[in-house]
């Protein structure tokens, strides 16, 4: 290959995917080898990790996939999915605006609660101390920084959130079997414990709590795991986009018609 052709190669040098004319290879897997074979899960993990999932690691990877796709239309991502479908734009602009909502604040809970996770392990690792104290070392830590939440623990709307048992279950067995790094699901076990004891109330795990605990149990980096929850709300944004575009209402607003907000700026004026 000549140099400048090499220059143009190497411009996106990537791992992921290899073309020719009639190829099509995935981190050297040829795709008629993979169609029928591995599953979309099972692709999303090939893609990520460039190998196929071990037995036990796709069913856990795909149940934290599936647990997090939707949650309604009090979810701003999904009620932001609704009305920009309302407002007449095509069905991947609908989903860009929603998806564009998931930050730190909305879906970001999960990438902090994975680090927080990775901090407890490591600390404990590196120390003496058993995991119930790493939790609360950084706990206390997090406390005194200032911050008052715990990210992956409390919900507005679920006393306790029918999502979290399961997953945590099916994380403790996949530990058991040896299909995922061990000490994850104690680690959000030891959180919980420590939340309570120094909040005076239990504050149980919620969804991301518990899927953060699984994408730490499976590898995954934290900032990835931010992505992975794009990834599973997509499908509720994609739903609820599409039941949306069904439907005749036009430029629905966040209230209905005859509501109105507080107005709190300046009286009307009585000066002529
Ligand atoms: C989701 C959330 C906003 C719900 O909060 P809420 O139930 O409305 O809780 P409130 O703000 O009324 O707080 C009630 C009390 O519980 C405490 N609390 C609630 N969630 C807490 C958490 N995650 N960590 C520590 N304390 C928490 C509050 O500090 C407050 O204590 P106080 O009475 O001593 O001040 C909150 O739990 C949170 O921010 N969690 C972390 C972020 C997260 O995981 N988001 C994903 C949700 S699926």
């Amino acid at each position: 290959m000549d140099t400048s052709k090499q220059q143009a190669a190497d411009w996106w040098s990537t791992d992921i995917i290899q073309m020719s004319p009639g190829e099509i290879n995935f981190h050297g897997r040829p795709i008629q080898e993979l169609i029928g074979n591995v599953s979309f899960v099972g692709m999303i993990w090939l893609m990520l990790k460039g190998e196929l999932p071990k037995p036990g690691q796709e069913e856990l990877f795909g149940a934290a996939l599936m647990a997090g796709v939707d949650h309604g239309p009090q979810a701003p991502s999904i009620a932001i999915a609704r009305m920009a479908s309302s407002c007449g734009i095509g069905i991947n602009n609908a989903m860009a605006s929603a998806a564009n909502v998931l930050g730190d604040v909305h879906g970001g809970a999960g990438e902090q609660c994975v680090a927080l996770f990775n901090q407890i392990l490591a600390l404990q690792k590196d120390s003496e101390l058993s995991l119930d104290q790493a939790a609360d070392k950084v706990l206390g830590e997090f406390f005194d920084s200032g911050k008052k939440y715990v990210p992956g623990f409390g919900h507005r709307f679920h006393p306790v959130d029918p999502r979290s048992a399961p997953l945590l279950n099916l994380l403790r067995k996949a530990e058991d079997a040896g299909a995922v790094q061990a000490g994850y699901s104690a680690a959000a076990e030891a959180v919980e414990k420590t939340i309570a004891q120094r909040k005076g109330r239990h504050i149980p795990m919620n969804i991301d709590g518990a899927t953060a605990a699984i994408y730490g149990a499976l590898g995954f980096e934290p900032p990835l795991c931010r992505g992975l929850f794009v990834l599973s709300r997509s499908v509720g944004i994609l739903a609820h986009s599409w039941e949306q575009m069904q439907r005749s209402e036009r430029n629905k607003g966040p209230i209905p018609k005859g509501w109105l907000w507080t107005y709190t700026g300046k009286p009307v004026s009585q000066e002529s």
